[in-house]
């Protein structure tokens, strides 16, 4: 990777014109698709201000200070780390959720499983919910919202995720409504006492398969974490045992609603076929057209 080029000027001087202009040729050279855009969120998060504010101060001479922190992003963002860990921070759902290198960063079409989860269970309901693999904990913390009578857990094998999704839900004045549990899978819930209680098993496990790992964008693959993208040969391995574990804690009439990579609905639908206790309720795609959200039912509802 070449090493960045000194935003302007000899004098050690620059506008917000100069920066703007300057932060945006750079993120072009490295290949960032929307360079223009991450230039002025970049320089807007430096000085804390609205980007409409840096649109029309374009004259405003930059702080040394100032100067030497948007290089130090910028050169963060020319080496290919995620936007959202430099500035900390991504939307979901409507809401802003922490960021670092210890989570992945939540995805759009993950709002797909809240959206069906708030659509299935009324507002009224005192549903037991169970997020597995909550990771930055996004999805328990957007049902936590949406569903206040609702009791949340939320697990992960990671506890480095466990205390980013703790922060999270803190955040949005839910931390007193999710129980926090660290573990394998549904191998978390033991000792609840929650078998047959659950009605809701919500959950966007790993689902690369290994051998795709070398071929994601250098964004994904050098900055965020392998154990939470990839699973095994297949890609949904953790599918498959998380069916396995689930028949345990379901309810009668309960749910597992799971996220699935694109092209892995086939293979869902074996290993579902496979397992006599389930069946295939629905899919849900996402805005691209692919199957993105598997919702599984127990057999003979
Ligand atoms: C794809 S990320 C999903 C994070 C978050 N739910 C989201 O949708 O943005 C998968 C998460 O699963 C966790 N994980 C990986 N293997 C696991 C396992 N066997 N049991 C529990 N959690 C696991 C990772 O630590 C990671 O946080």
């Amino acid at each position: 990777m070449d090493a960045v080029a000194p935003i302007p000027q000899s004098t050690g001087q620059a506008t917000l014109g100069e920066v703007i202009t300057e932060a945006r040729r750079l993120l072009e050279q490295a290949g960032i698709e929307s360079a223009a855009q991450e230039a002025l969120w970049i320089v807007e998060h430096v000085l804390r201000l609205p980007v409409h504010h840096v649109l029309t101060n374009r004259d405003r001479v930059l702080s040394r200070t100032e100067l030497t922190a948007t290089r130090g992003l910028l050169e963060r963002r020319v080496g290919r780390e995620p936007l959202q860990y430099i500035l900390g921070t991504q939307e979901f759902c409507g809401l802003e959720f922490h960021v670092d290198p210890a989570v992945l960063i939540p995805r759009p079409e993950t709002e797909l499983l809240v959206e069906y989860v708030a659509q299935r269970i009324s507002a009224e309901r005192e549903a037991t919910i169970v997020d597995v693999c909550t990771g930055s904990g996004c999805i328990a913390v957007a049902l936590a919202r949406l569903r206040p009578r609702a009791h949340m857990i939320a697990t992960d094998l990671s506890n480095l995720s466990l205390n980013v999704a703790r922060q999270n839900a803190i955040r949005h004045a839910v931390g007193e409504r999710i129980t926090w549990l660290e573990g394998n899978l549904l191998g978390a819930l033991a000792g609840q006492e929650l078998e047959g209680q659950v009605d809701v098993i919500v959950s966007n496990p790993p689902y690369i398969a290994q051998a795709e790992w070398a071929t994601l964008q250098p964004e994904v693959r050098l900055f965020e974490p392998r154990g939470a993208l990839v699973a095994g040969p297949q890609g949904t391995e953790l599918h498959e045992r998380l069916l396995q574990e689930a028949g345990r804690y379901l309810s009668p009439a309960g749910v597992v609603i799971m996220e699935i990579g694109a092209g892995q609905a086939p293979a869902m639908r074996q290993i579902i076929e496979r397992m006599a206790k389930y069946r295939l309720h629905r899919l849900i795609y996402d805005e691209a057209g692919l199957e993105r959200v598997v919702i599984i039912e127990r057999a003979g509802r």
